[in-house]
């Protein structure tokens, strides 16, 4: 406990006083007593969050816990996977700790203290512990969020990761197999557990992401999702604790207006999650194909003309349903070199037929003589072994920004082709392209939830990143957060249209027209009433989420 709280006494009413003043409290300001009693109330799970900086400096890391996302996501509460999320870059001085400082940290937007829950009840006393005292509330799974949404300044944070439950049905209320998981469980528990049983789910690629926490609530896309539909068409029920402490059921018969906003309406906006249920597919065999290919031309036109070939093959896998992760590296091999790296799911085809499949598009993409090959492998296998990479490395600060690719715009793969050239001459550091769109994604448009209408219509989704080194200035630093929006938005809406939309768990925290790009119009709406239904007290704050428009930039403080 910080010593200067012992000199308060909790008096809620101070709380009040504050919220009146459209502010959230300062955590300073309720009192040791108050602390203690909710460490009593959860068993003692609440502790004192240290960013992962200060950790490594106090006590030591290795270099491979600092890159871990596992070590990132499940060791350390208040680390996120992109250390430039713990930064406050806007105060004055900026409130930064990198790693290696010489013990001269500050403590950013890292949560002051956290509550490792583990059970129903932890999550509530955490709840209504924020809400009693008009706390600032962060929630944390697994820390992987693009927008830095897992954590907040000056904020209790209930991390879910103890909450680990894995419970398989036979039938779950007639919609037949499915598999309930707690919203600490990472994918690379859910996978391999579900092998086990012959079964498999909607997932993504990344190993420590939770299935249950902000994936589920984004969308959730998968190399799967062109043969089964999104992760949230794949949803049937969310148990949930809500701004009032409660601990409720939402699906297509309880609360299920909820139940619609919980799939598409944008994570940590709702309340605590406590499990979520999704269909479940009897596993199969499938082909993951590792297409990498070098370049040693730095002209940004060898990456356009390559780009042009893929948009021109975009549905060579349509009638396998195949799915594709597809990435332009800047600086691929560490000399320098640009690099395409492709990972093609093929669910259901040998390995033999989906080297013939890949063909078409190597053949060309190798024509010119600008491009030669790194690799290229066809592995087979179950499905749950090969759907997710084993530790994904994160630790790199990075801002992104995105955009849902219509179909139509592959009509003209030139115009694809020209955008990734103008992209990588506008900074680019990579451009990642995921095929995880049409198919039963698009046959998918009557399901009535809160997705994006543009992902029924949308082929790709396409990502641009930009990072940077903890040496950079604070002046690089902000370029680099405006750079999306500024440079490289209006070169992607030259291909997708102004309103194309984009995914909110992989786009831009600072998108200058949020409602439109990560919800649309059309369901601001409802989203908006819901919110206020069930947590008319804005609770649960996060950036680029719905309700959002109401706070300033870091949640504290109510606008006008
Ligand atoms: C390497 C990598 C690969 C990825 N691959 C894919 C992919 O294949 N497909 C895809 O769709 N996305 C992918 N993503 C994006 C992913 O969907 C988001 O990062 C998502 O936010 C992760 O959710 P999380 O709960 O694990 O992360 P967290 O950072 O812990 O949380 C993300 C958001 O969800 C909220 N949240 C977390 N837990 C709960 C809960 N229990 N209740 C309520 N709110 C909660 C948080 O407050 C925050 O707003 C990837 C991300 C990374 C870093
Ligand atoms: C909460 O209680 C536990 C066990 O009693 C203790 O170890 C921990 O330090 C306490 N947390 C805080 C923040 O004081
Ligand atoms: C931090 O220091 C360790 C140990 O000296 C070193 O291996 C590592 O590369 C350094 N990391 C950074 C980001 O400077
Ligand atoms: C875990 O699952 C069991 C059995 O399904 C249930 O009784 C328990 O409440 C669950 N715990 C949590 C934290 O969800
Ligand atoms: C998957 O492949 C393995 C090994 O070739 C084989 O034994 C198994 O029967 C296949 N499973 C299915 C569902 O086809
Ligand atoms: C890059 O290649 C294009 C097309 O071949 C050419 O017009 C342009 O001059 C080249 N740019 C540089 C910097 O070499
Ligand atoms: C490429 O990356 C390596 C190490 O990752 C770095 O040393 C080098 O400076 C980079 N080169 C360019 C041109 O960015
Ligand atoms: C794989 O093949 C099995 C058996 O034909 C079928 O039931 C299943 O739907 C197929 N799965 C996919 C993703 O194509
Ligand atoms: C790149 O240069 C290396 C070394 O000169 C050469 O071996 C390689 O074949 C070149 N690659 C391509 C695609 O031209």
């Amino acid at each position: 406990m910080r010593s200067a709280f012992s000199i308060l006494l909790v008096f809620v009413s101070l709380g009040n006083a504050l919220a009146q003043s459209g502010c959230r409290a300062s955590l300073s300001d309720v009192g040791e007593d108050a602390w203690q009693q909710l460490n009593a109330s959860t068993n003692g799970r609440l502790v004192a969050v240290v960013p992962s900086a200060q950790y490594c400096y106090d006590v030591g890391c290795t270099d491979e816990q600092w890159v871990s996302s596992t070590w990132r996501g499940e060791n350390m509460p208040g680390s996120m996977l992109q250390p430039n999320w713990e930064q406050d870059y806007d105060s004055s001085p900026p409130e930064l700790c990198f790693r290696n400082t010489t013990g001269n940290c500050k403590h950013g937007d890292v949560p002051w203290y956290a509550v490792l829950a583990e059970t129903v009840e932890d999550i509530q006393a955490g709840v209504n512990f924020a809400r009693t005292n008009n706390l600032r509330l962060a929630i944390k799974a697994s820390g992987h969020d693009y927008l830095g949404r897992s954590t907040a300044k000056d904020s209790l944070l209930i991390s879910t990761h103890g909450l680990q439950n894995f419970t398989v049905h036979d039938d779950f209320d007639g919609h037949g197999s499915a598999v309930t998981v707690g919203s600490g469980m990472g994918l690379r528990q859910i996978y391999p557990a579900l092998k086990e049983t012959g079964k498999i789910i909607v997932g993504g690629n990344a190993a420590t992401v939770v299935a249950a926490g902000g994936y589920i609530q984004g969308g959730g896309h998968s190399a799967l999702s062109p043969a089964l539909g999104l992760a949230a068409d794949n949803a049937l029920q969310f148990t949930i604790v809500t701004a009032d402490g409660e601990h409720i059921t939402a699906d297509d018969t309880q609360n299920s207006d909820l139940f619609w906003a919980l799939r598409g309406g944008g994570a940590g906006s709702w309340g605590v999650i406590v499990s979520a249920t999704f269909r479940a597919y009897n596993a199969f065999n499938a082909t993951l194909a590792y297409t990498y290919l070098t370049t040693n031309s730095t002209n940004a036109t060898d990456i356009g003309s390559l780009m042009t070939t893929h948009a021109a093959h975009i549905h060579d896998f349509d009638a396998v349903h195949g799915g594709q992760y597809y990435y332009v590296l800047q600086n691929a091999t560490g000399d320098g070199k640009r690099g395409f790296y492709a990972h093609t799911f093929f669910p259901n085809v040998s390995a033999d037929t989906s080297k013939e499949l890949m063909q078409p598009f190597l053949t060309e993409a190798l024509a010119t003589g600008a491009w030669g090959v790194l690799q290229e492998k066809y592995q087979e296998g179950v499905i749950n072994d090969l759907i997710y990479a084993a530790d994904n490395e994160g630790a790199q600060n990075t801002f992104m920004g995105s955009r849902l690719v219509p179909e139509t715009a592959y009509d003209e793969p030139e115009a694809i082709g020209t955008m990734y050239t103008r992209l990588f001459e506008a900074g680019a550091h990579s451009v990642l392209g995921h095929i995880v769109a049409g198919g039963k994604v698009t046959e998918n448009a009557d399901i009535d939830s809160a997705i994006h209408p543009k992902w029924r219509t949308a082929k790709t989704h396409v990502i641009v990143t930009n990072s940077w080194t903890d040496d950079a200035d604070m002046s690089s630093v902000q370029n680099m957060r405006s750079l999306f929006q500024t440079a490289q938005r209006p070169i992607m809406e030259k291909v997708t249209g102004s309103d194309a939309g984009s995914y909110s768990n992989e786009g831009d925290a600072y998108e200058a027209d949020f409602v439109t790009t990560f919800f649309g119009q059309q369901n601001y709406g409802r989203l908006s009433e819901i919110k206020t239904k069930y947590d008319p007290d804005d609770l649960f704050i996060v950036k680029a989420g719905v309700g959002s428009e109401r706070w300033n930039e870091k949640g504290l403080c109510k606008v006008a």
